[in-house]
């Protein structure tokens, strides 16, 4: 399986930040490109192409792939909702936030609604401890969450792109 044009030409630019011997340093960037095109998630033809085309072994994009809790590696919703339930959070109520989410969307985490608009999932420190406990979806971070505020997040949501 080959890259898209589009996918490449994004690479390319972005591998002019480093030594030409130094590839391995787009390889984050370059699956975030991949999944953004591929609606976002991996498949391993997808990861395979990154490797060939980053000319890595194969087991230097999988490792990555696999530790970061932003690439997903099976199909996901529209919106991914990751909630943190690291230390901070669950001290400052991330179980009840987790429990609030699935009652809302009817769903357990690592699962998607039947719509395809959600996908739940819990991750480890989303770095923000100090505004706990907070969710990331998409590019953005909902913080010091309640389920209050969580309905109002997604309702705005809904209202906004008729989601
Ligand atoms: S523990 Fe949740 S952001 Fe750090």
């Amino acid at each position: 399986m080959n890259l898209s044009e589009h996918t490449r030409k994004k690479i390319d630019e972005w591998l002019l930040r480093y030594p030409t011997d130094q590839k391995r340093s787009a390889v984050l960037q370059a699956l975030h490109y991949v999944q953004e095109e591929n609606k976002g998630w991996l498949t391993e033809e997808l990861m395979d192409a990154v490797a060939e085309y980053l000319q890595l072994p194969r087991i230097a994009v999988y490792e990555v792939a696999t530790f970061y809790s932003m690439y997903y590696l099976a199909p996901v919703g529209k919106h991914v909702i990751n909630v943190c339930t690291n230390i901070s959070c669950m001290l400052s109520g991330s179980t009840e936030i987790v429990e609030h989410l699935k009652k809302r969307l009817k769903i357990s985490t690592n699962e998607t609604t039947a719509d395809g608009k959600f996908t739940l999932k819990e991750v480890e420190c989303l770095a923000a401890c100090a505004a706990a406990p907070v969710f990331q979806m998409g590019k953005k971070y909902y913080e010091h969450l309640t389920p209050e505020k969580i309905d109002k997040i997604l309702d705005e949501l809904e209202k906004k792109n008729g989601e």
